[in-house]
């Protein structure tokens, strides 16, 4: 038989994102066959398939970059991802709560509650590494002195950083390690898969700060 739509979702949950960036249906109109739906649309189900493929990174060494460059990379990389997968992520708590409210309820709720408040922390972190540590940090690695010490801003930066770790810990521990139960559906799982992309995807961002930028920055001052 055909392979559908939500069996391209289920079996490969990156599936979700392309679709939806196409205008496919793959929850409730999953079930057509995914060649009938890409014909309909005038695209190919192989070039489907390679966009849902993880962009391959280029091989630089961070601790050797220019901190330029390295801070541009996180802008681009890991700031612009957050700012799309965050409220992408809220619209699908939405659509499961609503959907599976009735037998996942108290689970769906706490993750709701982690993940909100996760959500507003990074959004007010994002905008404080934006404006005023990287341009501080901009300003030392081309030879202008910084306006104030670094110390109090990283230090911040750190702790909210541990937080949001704290965050990310909790939701998988309240999802079982993101475990779907057996009567998730397309969007249900494209949920899950999407919170664990969000977990590594921050666990690489927090790491290139604290452990490169961060280290390297306080450097130049010293
Ligand atoms: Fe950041
Ligand atoms: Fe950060």
């Amino acid at each position: 038989m055909a392979q559908t739509v939500r069996d391209a979702v289920l079996h490969n949950p990156a599936m979700a994102r392309v679709f939806e960036r196409h205008g496919i249906d793959y929850c409730c109109g999953g079930q057509r066959p995914l060649d009938e739906v890409c014909t309909e649309k005038g695209l190919s189900p192989e070039a489907l398939i390679a966009e849902a493929l993880p962009p391959t990174e280029p091989d630089i060494d961070w601790n050797q970059a220019p901190l330029p460059d390295l801070i541009q990379h996180i802008l681009d990389r890991h700031h612009v991802y957050l700012r799309a997968a965050l409220p992408e992520l809220e619209r699908k708590l939405v659509r499961v709560r609503e959907a599976h409210g009735a037998t996942d309820g108290p689970t769906l709720e706490e993750l709701g509650r982690i993940f909100i408040g996760l959500r507003d922390e990074l959004m007010s972190h994002m905008a404080k590494e934006e404006q005023i540590l990287f341009p501080m940090i901009q300003r030392l690695s081309s030879g202008l002195p910084a306006p104030m010490s670094l110390d109090g801003p990283i230090g911040m930066m750190e702790y909210e950083h541990e937080s949001a770790g704290n965050a990310l810990a909790a939701m998988r521990r309240v999802t079982s390690g993101y475990v779907l139960p057996a009567h998730a559906c397309g969007t249900y799982s494209a949920l899950y898969h999407q919170l664990a992309e969000l977990e590594a995807d921050l666990h690489q961002h927090i790491h290139l700060e604290n452990n490169i930028l961060f280290p390297r920055a306080a450097g130049i001052r010293a």
